[in-house]
């Protein structure tokens, strides 16, 4: 039912759109537009349209400059999607509740691919235009300062992941032989909706993904409701009530096992994996549930709804921490990359970083909490690990490679995970374990669903500490050479 609900609006959209909107702009646009086109940001300090002003093409992470968008906050996102695994084609209503930060006469959203069929801004057709991975948004009229308003975006196509040339891989919605791998850090979420792909501005999700019947589309939070099958479709209906940055988002289609329960400290618990790693299903199930409870001792209470984790039968060469729904891209995982993901669910999904030069915020503390799980164990304790990583000579491409500052063409360089980790065990050395363990509960309790940055984690760490570690800080993230104390 809700499957032909979606059909049918998109096809009103569509027709309604033919011949009146298109995606040539008027001549008052043009300029600007070939602006955007050229890779250049309009100054939305001085850029001037109709009476308003021009949200810049980049929310103003200087490493990625097209990436999020600028004049605007997204508050929700409601996406309906269908999608056919054996055509690989995806149509999507994705409904956008935002507020603007400043007079908006035009706005970007980015999206990859596709064939855009219409645009509405508060219900009224606008006009639009594609330039790379931007759709450029004329509204009607300009929206005032300080508004809550309301996007439409009508598309479809058949969805292209990206494949990076570096050390990305390949990300973003990856169809499958029996639906869909979606994994999207740094910024592939803009290959299956259009939004603010950057970091820096977390919404809630509202999912209604419709996939032919037999198949289960896994996303972010919890079911509303029963999946509703009519007419050979199943439509499944996920939200996300906390919020969410947008390479966390998920909409992972496929066949899968599914187990479902609690943790001992009473945390709803789901673990799913393809047939093919139905060996795997019991054991991450349990150890999800274990190393979460774990880690809301430590860290600070679980932030999210549930936890678990998913195993897709996508040869990714890495895993990710999808919010609630950590994902394991094809392999059986042990308790190292769990611990790491579930770890993230704290750094990373609840408090998330601004720029993406502060990665280790994520990645160094996750790794850390690999060493925190094995020490827990009663396997190798942090020291061990950390003096078996120090030990790499000085010439090692991880002493070049300062993990407080990640660098944008090599972002998930093993420095800001291992040299981010070591960061923090020289740091507890430093400071001795009753304040580094008061240090992750207040850094937690403080960020709780917001925003952080490397200033912040060491400021707050001296304060706990009443220790000066300036030249700790400098020496472990900055310096492009071994530290040679802790
Ligand atoms: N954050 C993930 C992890 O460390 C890594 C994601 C890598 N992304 C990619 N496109 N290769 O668990
Ligand atoms: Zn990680």
């Amino acid at each position: 039912m809700a499957s032909g609900r979606l059909a049918v609006a998109a096809t009103a959209v569509l027709i309604g759109t033919f011949g009146t909107l298109g995606c040539s702009a008027s001549s008052g646009e043009s300029a600007a537009t070939s602006a955007v086109t050229d890779g250049a940001l309009p100054d939305a300090g001085t850029a001037q349209l109709h009476k308003g002003r021009i949200g810049a093409a980049g929310i103003g992470d200087p490493d990625f400059p097209t990436d999020g968008n600028g004049g605007y906050d997204v508050d929700r996102y409601r996406l309906k999607l269908a999608y056919d695994p054996p055509a690989k084609h995806l149509s999507g209503m994705a409904g956008i509740e935002a507020r603007t930060t400043q007079d908006l006469s035009r706005f970007n959203l980015d999206l990859s691919g596709f064939k855009v069929a219409g645009v509405t801004v508060n219900g009224a057709a606008a006009r639009f235009a594609r330039t790379g991975d931007e759709l450029v948004v004329t509204p009607a009229k300009t929206i005032p300062n300080k508004t809550a308003f309301t996007v439409e975006v009508t598309y479809s196509g058949e969805p292209k992941p990206v494949r990076d040339s570096s050390n990305l891989g390949t990300y973003g919605f990856i169809p499958t032989s029996d639906g869909a791998f979606v994994a999207c850090e740094p910024n592939g979420a803009k290959t299956w909706f259009p939004g603010n792909d950057h970091p820096a501005d977390k919404a809630r999700y509202d999912f209604e993904i419709t996939v032919p019947e037999g198949v289960t589309a896994l996303a972010n939070g919890e079911l509303v409701g029963d999946p509703v099958t009519a007419g050979g479709k199943t439509t499944f209906t996920w939200r996300e009530t906390h919020p969410m940055v947008s390479y966390l988002a998920t909409m992972t289609l496929g066949r899968f096992e599914i187990r479902e329960g609690k943790t001992a400290a009473g945390i709803k618990n789901v673990a799913a994996v393809d047939p093919r790693y139905s060996g795997s299903l019991d054991n991450l199930y349990t150890l999800s549930g274990k190393i979460t409870d774990y880690w809301s001792t430590v860290f600070g209470p679980y932030p999210f709804s549930s936890t678990g984790g998913v195993i897709d039968n996508f040869s990714a060469g890495y895993a990710l921490e999808n919010q609630t729904k950590p994902m394991y891209g094809g392999f059986n995982p042990g308790d190292d990359v769990i611990a790491h993901e579930l770890a993230h669910q704290w750094f990373g999904d609840s408090l998330s970083i601004r720029r993406w030069k502060d990665l280790w915020l994520n990645e160094g503390f996750a790794t850390y909490a690999e060493w925190l799980w094995s020490e827990h164990k009663g396997n190798a304790g942090a020291d061990r690990i950390f003096r078996t990583h120090y030990a790499t000579p000085a010439d090692a491409a991880i002493w070049k490679y300062a993990p407080g500052r990640a660098k944008p063409d090599d972002l998930f360089n093993g420095s800001v995970y291992t040299r981010g980790g070591m960061t923090l065990h020289a740091l507890r050395q430093r400071i001795g374990d009753p304040a580094f363990f008061t240090l992750l509960k207040t850094w937690n309790a403080q960020h709780k669903y917001g925003y952080v940055t490397t200033e912040e984690f060491t400021a707050l760490a001296e304060k706990v500490s009443g220790k000066q570690l300036d030249s700790l800080f400098d020496a472990w993230l900055f310096a492009p050479q071994k530290p040679t104390s802790w």
